[in-house]
């Protein structure tokens, strides 16, 4: 089954086809980095007019890469959320649109689920089976969690950020640090040669509200991020020198060791309390050297495999929305003619 995937949560435009929920046959990502990057940071209004003039033609060049004619595809999959709204409903409707005229069914998908399944694609890549149980690290600029996927379609949500995304913590902590946006790829450059015991930022969930807001979830297993970035603010108010001199690359090293040690810390008390065999990380930040490293070292330590989603596949990308809605087992849903964008969509529990 080839499946035509759109993306469009939030400021990549993507189009790809999978076959069989396993093959990538083409996978085509415009991002609009440059038309944000004068902002600091991404800009509703003009990801989703940037998506309208882009959507035509990534799909098209996504079908042609796929080497195939349009009666070869036999579904059209979509996000339909979690994300922004505006956005969301550029890949929608253009999915409806096609789905309509090639008289093929339309599945909605959701993208955090979509970042889970990246692991599994690319040759090299585990089959879920082979590898399931396992507790998944999504680090992404929108979302931070830890999740227990027992299969497709099967997941526990253990833990997750009560404020800031990693991913937003590192794009802050970049703009503090003049270092431009995205912060995350910026601060891993900064950071190269820098050294990351320079500054003692903390790591830690400040007691109290945390508590509360941890709801359900179990509290040694959430994520925050806030107190982090205020005191780096604080440390850049009593070192503005930092900014000017050489520094830089050690106060960028400290911020984004501290934001690694504390996904690592959480990472160790998810395999320690919930049984499996594997850890797994996704999500823009995995693209990281600095945490793929420490995420060797963990897995190592306690026997586990470890499995990162390929470097092209971490980013959002329209490959893992293709791949997730025609693998088999999935529960992705077909959906109907009057399925809506959900801004606030939740991963799924079974
Ligand atoms: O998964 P993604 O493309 O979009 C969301 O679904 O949010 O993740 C984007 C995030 C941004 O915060 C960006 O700074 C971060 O991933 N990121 C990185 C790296 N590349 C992207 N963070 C750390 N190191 C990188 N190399
Ligand atoms: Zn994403």
């Amino acid at each position: 089954m080839n499946v035509l995937g759109i993306e469009t949560s939030c400021d990549e435009t993507s189009a790809a086809v999978v076959r069989d929920g396993r093959t990538v046959l083409s996978n085509v990502v415009f991002t609009q980095v440059a038309r944000h990057r004068p902002y600091g940071g991404v800009v509703p209004e003009i990801a989703s007019r940037c998506h309208v003039e882009e959507i035509a033609g990534i799909v098209r060049q996504a079908v042609q890469d796929a080497g195939l004619t349009w009666e070869q595809i036999d579904a059209v999959a979509a996000t339909y959320g979690p994300g922004l709204a505006s956005s969301l409903l550029v890949g929608l409707s253009a999915a409806k649109a096609l789905a309509l005229r090639l008289g093929k069914p339309l599945l909605g998908v959701n993208h955090v689920e979509a970042h889970l399944y990246s692991l599994f694609l690319g040759s090299d890549a585990p089959s879920p089976d082979s590898i399931a149980p396992l507790i998944v690290l999504m680090v992404s600029g929108g979302h931070t969690g830890l999740v227990r996927v027992a299969k497709v379609g099967s997941y526990k949500l253990l833990g997750q950020t009560l404020d800031d995304a990693a991913g937003e913590a590192l794009d802050k902590g970049a703009n503090l640090l003049k270092l431009g946006y995205p912060g995350g790829p910026a601060i891993e450059k900064a950071a190269a040669g820098g050294d990351p015991a320079h500054v003692k930022f903390p790591r830690g969930l400040r007691h109290g509200a945390a508590g509360e807001l941890a709801g359900e979830l179990d509290r040694d297993l959430c994520f925050s991020f806030s107190g982090l970035k205020t005191s780096l603010l604080y440390y850049l108010r009593d070192h503005p020198e930092v900014l000017v001199n050489g520094a830089l690359k050690d106060v960028a090293a400290s911020y984004q060791e501290a934001v690694f040690d504390a996904l690592l810390a959480r990472l160790r008390r998810a395999v320690e309390r919930h049984r499996v065999s594997a850890v797994g990380c996704v999500g823009g930040v995995a693209r990281n050297g600095r945490l793929r490293e420490k995420l060797e070292r963990m897995s190592g330590e306690y026997g586990l495999r470890l499995v990162l989603a390929r470097p092209e596949f971490c980013t959002d990308n329209a490959a893992m929305i293709a791949a997730l809605a025609g693998a088999p087992g999935s529960v992705v849903r077909t959906a109907t003619d009057d399925l809506d964008v959900q801004p606030d969509l939740v991963l799924g529990v079974p």
